[in-house]
């Protein structure tokens, strides 16, 4: 079985998580910092936190906004599940606007609406998902337009860039995972990325139990912080990253030229963005058959995501939400992702096309 997803982790890594072994220095030490700084100085922003994971920096952006009960924002119904879920954590609720049909992201048209009928929003929170941006000039406009916060989830977007504007630094704050699907690693782990040096300074209060100095507690906060050992993991993953993610994008290129099937509708891509294509999404009005055909054929594939977020169990019973969106609940009966990785050889990106071509 090809997989969906493979981590491509080399002998620098394994150099440095010896190293940390050997220096004992395993949960808090120099690669964390490193890290952080290596990791603003890529998207060119000004201040990066490391934290746990995607979720606990998602968790820690709403908080170091003071989103907390009664506020809205505005989110994706389509995007894994940690999106929306941050916005509970807080204890905030979350209002979702319909994403577009080619790019799987808000349209500004869609946000322009959500925020014409949720006038009391606090905050945006954009998804560039499948490792696209957004359409930012026109999200930014009606953030601006609203005085509504903007925090950008780029879990799946690490190096994607709009109008040549690495995704991260369009908003008030940002979001990366490094679950190890994701275009670089770190095992589990995450990353806060803002400009504004208050933010930055809450959020690595609330990630470390709220400590101002050493245990004096001035807010209530979590154990989010990354280990040493992580960090060494990412220090070295970062240094690839530019590599993997052009790998990705020769092998969507690849599919885009030589998949030629009239079941299946293929990724878009507007002209004025860098897709870094954390997934390479087709769309078949018959998944069933096309997914039963894939895994005969030993392609690995997913569904991302097969029920959007409004209609999870969670969130029926805790809003019960009576609106549709019409678009992501297409899509989400449609999409499926095929591998795009930079671990495939030539040969497997060959058969792939090969798989899906010949869906019949
Ligand atoms: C869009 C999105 N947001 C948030 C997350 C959460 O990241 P993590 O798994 O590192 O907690 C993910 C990870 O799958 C994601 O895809």
């Amino acid at each position: 079985m090809i997989p969906i997803a493979q981590p491509l982790i080399g002998i620098e890594e394994e150099n440095k998580v010896i190293e940390v072994l050997n220096s004992k220095m395993l949960a808090q030490g120099e690669y964390v910092k490193q890290f952080e700084s290596d990791f603003a100085n890529y998207l060119g922003a000004k201040y990066a936190t490391a934290t746990s994971s995607g979720t606990s920096a998602l968790h820690a952006v709403m908080d170091g906004l003071s989103i907390s009960p009664g506020d809205k924002v505005i989110t994706t119904p389509f995007s894994f599940i940690a999106s929306a879920n941050a916005i509970l954590y807080c204890g905030a609720e979350p209002v979702f606007a319909d994403i577009d049909p080619q790019t799987y992201n808000i349209s500004p048209d869609n946000l322009a609406a959500a925020v014409k009928k949720h006038p009391d929003a606090k905050a945006v929170l954009m998804v560039h998902l499948y490792g696209l941006p957004a359409d930012m000039d026109g999200i930014c406009q009606i953030v601006k337009e609203n005085s509504l916060y903007l925090l950008e989830d780029c879990a799946q977007a690490h190096g994607a860039a709009y109008k040549g504007k690495k995704v991260g630094t369009f908003g008030d704050a940002a979001a990366f995972s490094f679950y190890p699907t994701k275009n670089i690693t770190s095992v589990e782990g995450g990353m806060v990325v803002t400009n504004n040096h208050q933010l930055n300074q809450r959020v690595k209060m609330f990630i470390n139990h709220g400590q101002s100095k050493r245990y004096h507690h001035d807010l209530l906060g979590y154990n989010f912080r990354m280990t040493n050992i992580h960090a060494a993991v990412g220090i070295e993953q970062l240094k690839k990253l530019d590599e993997f993610n052009q790998q990705r994008i020769e092998n969507a290129e690849y599919y885009l030229k030589h998949i030629k099937n009239p079941r299946v509708t293929l990724s878009y891509k507007p002209d004025d963005c860098t897709h870094v294509y954390h997934q390479f999404t087709l769309q078949s009005e018959e998944r069933e058959g096309l997914i039963n055909h894939l895994h005969k054929n030993e392609v690995g594939y997913a569904i991302h995501y097969p029920l959007i977020i409004p209609r999870q169990k969670l969130y029926q019973r805790k809003f019960n939400y009576q609106e549709s969106w019409p678009v992501a609940e297409e899509v989400a009966q449609r999409c499926v992702s095929i591998p795009v990785h930079p671990g495939l050889t030539p040969k497997q990106r060959q058969y792939i096309v090969e798989v899906v071509n010949s869906y019949v």
